[in-house]
């Protein structure tokens, strides 16, 4: 029974310290540890991301939903999709879906210069990052408290 009981403190312990981890890492760009990234969903928008984050309420283990339109976080260059200032890659991108693995990627088919389609994918783990539950790049940062209106 005793062995027992001290077994169970070592794996309450481990099983703490695997909770605590991704919220040390919270806004140091751990964004795949901090999003619950399988959730991610392209929204009606077609070029937003509506996504769960970590907040810092470290207590409940809290996570908030918010949106953000990737147009503000990826562009177009020359048929690859590169993370990008204010890029808007939804104007010149199509087919978009995202591929969970161990990160988290956005694909799409961009025109090129030769006027062809070219299949490319972007690694949102470099370019999206938690806010105390909002998802960010650059300088913007999802409304927690705000959806917007659908595609009628
Ligand atoms: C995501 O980025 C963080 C910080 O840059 C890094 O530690 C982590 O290994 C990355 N995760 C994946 C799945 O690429
Ligand atoms: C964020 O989530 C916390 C729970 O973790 C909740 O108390 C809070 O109201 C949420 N914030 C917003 C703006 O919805
Ligand atoms: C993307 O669109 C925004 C808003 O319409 C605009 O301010 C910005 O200059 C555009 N960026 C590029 C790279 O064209
Ligand atoms: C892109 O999407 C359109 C509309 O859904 C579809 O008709 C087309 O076949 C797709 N193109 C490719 C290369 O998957
Ligand atoms: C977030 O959205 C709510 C609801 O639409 C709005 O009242 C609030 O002003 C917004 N906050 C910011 C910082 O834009």
């Amino acid at each position: 029974m005793g062995t027992f009981s001290a077994y169970s403190i070592v794996t309450a312990t481990i099983f703490f310290l695997a909770l605590a981890f991704p919220l040390l890492t919270s806004g140091e760009g751990g964004f795949t540890h901090d999003c619950a990234y399988a959730g991610a969903s392209l929204t009606d928008k077609h070029h937003w991301i509506g996504i769960y984050c970590l907040n810092d309420n470290l207590d409940i283990y809290g996570f908030n939903y918010s949106m953000l339109d990737l147009d503000r976080c990826a562009g177009n260059n020359a048929g690859q999709l590169v993370a990008f200032e204010n890029g808007n890659y939804s104007g010149s991108c199509e087919n978009c879906t995202f591929i969970h693995d161990k990160s988290l990627h956005l694909s799409c088919l961009c025109w090129d210069m030769n006027g062809k389609q070219t299949s490319s994918t972007l690694d949102l783990n470099n370019t999206l990052y938690d806010s105390n539950g909002a998802v960010g790049c650059y300088s913007f940062l999802g409304n927690k408290s705000w959806e917007p209106e659908s595609d009628p």
